[in-house]
């Protein structure tokens, strides 16, 4: 028996969808994942793996998990009876939970940055300042605590809601308010004084010598990981979705609205950057540590600081919603649990898992893995091993398993819709994804170095 809960409108549908790709990955990451990496070289690169990788991924996983109409587990189980496929929940079920763990810690950061906007703090930044209050923040071991937990239960309070009222109905009025939100923030950023402009040169105009394996490696995983593909949440979704629906173009909706909203968060963070003479390669404290700074000197700065940190708090949310619930579907469809019972024990589950990350800044500082903190270790894990893993597994099961026939019945609704580029994407998931994938990854961890 198929899922009994249903996205109501096909507009709810893709804004929970969106929602769930759009997040601190576009926000937060992208912007200093560009500045690490060199900016337009990296973006490029970047694009053209949403292009030839991120898309037929997102069409695979989307067309499994609407087919089997179920859960993870469920859903492999239906589509590949008697295999072993059923097991690919396992990596699911632990990806979500790594990933969820130390999204609530930077979530629970830009909960506490938006309220503390208004304070003397923000106003007088100093860089010294700044990231005094970053360093005392972060590495307290009671305060982060508190608001990732906060986080958590909000994340919590929607998914309790269920699939209509809760996921559909939070992201549909959430998306709209988050895009408003970051076109305002591109203008004023834009308009702050004659620098801004390298700040968009250095976002458009590539510099191909800073290009490594490492970026591919990079740029890949940031892919997978923007675009929410590769651990079961577009599956999960995808269950819900209507059988009617066109699959296909909803895809596209989502695939460039998260493109489009995470080259806005550069727009949006950079030419500021620029504008006040500071660095763009600040790496994950580019939010925390660059841009109260940029505030600080900005007219009506705590205005904008508070409404920038409101603009990740609702990125962060939309996705975290779609991270809980892959959980949350299973135990309800596998272990016939309620919808409460499940999100609670799913919450604090990984709020305890959390825990650690958010510690990892603080009193568990000091435990490290080649050079990695344990926050790094969990996203590099999860967006560079794991994710990567799972797209090829997707990508896999979707060539090999479930079949061209089966495939095109599914993108097509039974050859109602007439679908062009078929032949292409079937062919990218059966031969090319699993390959470049596997190369990238082994590419990207030294394996050919020698
Ligand atoms: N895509 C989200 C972001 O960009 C994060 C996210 C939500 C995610 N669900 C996911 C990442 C599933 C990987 C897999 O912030």
């Amino acid at each position: 028996m198929s899922n009994k809960e249903h996205f109501g409108s096909k507009i709810g549908a893709v804004a929970a969808l969106a929602g769930s790709a759009i997040g601190l990955g576009n926000i937060w990451k992208f912007p200093y994942l560009t500045g690490e990496n060199g900016g337009a070289a990296f973006i490029l690169i970047y694009i053209a793996c949403i292009c030839f990788i991120g898309i037929p991924i997102m069409l695979a996983e989307f067309s499994i998990g609407r087919r089997g109409g179920k859960d993870v587990y469920g859903t492999f189980k239906t589509l590949a009876p008697k295999t072993k496929w059923c097991a690919f929940s396992i990596i699911t079920v632990c990806t979500s939970a790594i990933i969820l763990s130390y999204y609530g810690t930077i979530a629970g950061w830009t909960m506490h940055y938006m309220c503390i906007s208004f304070t003397d703090a923000f106003q007088n930044a100093t860089p010294a300042s700044v990231e005094q209050l970053f360093n005392d923040f972060t590495s307290n071991p009671y305060h982060p605590l508190i608001w990732q937990m906060l986080f958590m239960v909000v994340t919590a309070a929607v998914i309790l809601g269920g699939v209509k009222n809760g996921i559909e109905r939070s992201s549909k009025v959430m998306m709209p308010i988050l895009f408003i939100i970051l076109i305002i923030l591109c203008f004023r950023s834009l308009t702050i004084n004659e620098h801004s402009i390298e700040g968009l040169i250095f976002l458009f105009k590539p510099n191909l010598d800073v290009v490594s394996a490492k970026t591919f490696l990079a740029a890949m995983g940031q892919a997978f990981f923007s675009l929410s593909v590769g651990m079961g949440v577009i599956m999960t979704y995808g269950a819900y979705v209507k059988k009617h629906e066109n699959i296909h173009q909803m895809s596209y909706q989502v695939v460039i609205s998260d493109t489009a909203v995470a080259i806005l968060a550069g727009v949006a963070i950079l030419p500021a950057t620029f504008a006040f003479g500071m660095a763009p390669n600040a790496g994950p404290g580019l939010v925390f540590l660059t841009l109260p700074q940029v505030f600080a000197q900005m007219p009506l700065g705590q205005f904008w600081s508070f409404i920038f940190f409101l603009l990740l708090v609702l990125a962060a949310l939309t996705s975290s919603i779609s991270l809980l619930e892959v959980t949350v579907a299973y135990l309800i469809n596998e272990l016939k649990m309620k919808r409460a019972t499940a999100t609670i024990l799913t919450t604090v589950v990984i709020t305890i898992i959390g825990v650690f990350t958010t510690l990892a800044f603080g009193p568990l500082k000091h435990i490290t893995l080649f050079g990695m903190n344990l926050f790094d270790i969990m996203d590099y894990t999860a967006s560079n091993i794991l994710l990567p893993l799972g797209g090829m597994l997707i990508c896999y099961f979707a060539g090999w398993v479930l079949g061209k026939e089966s495939l095109r019945d599914e993108i097509t609704n039974g050859n109602k819709l007439k679908i062009t580029l078929f032949g292409f994407y079937f062919f990218i998931m059966r031969y090319v994804a699993p390959v470049v994938i596997l190369l990238l990854m082994l590419n990207g961890m030294g394996v050919f170095n020698n």
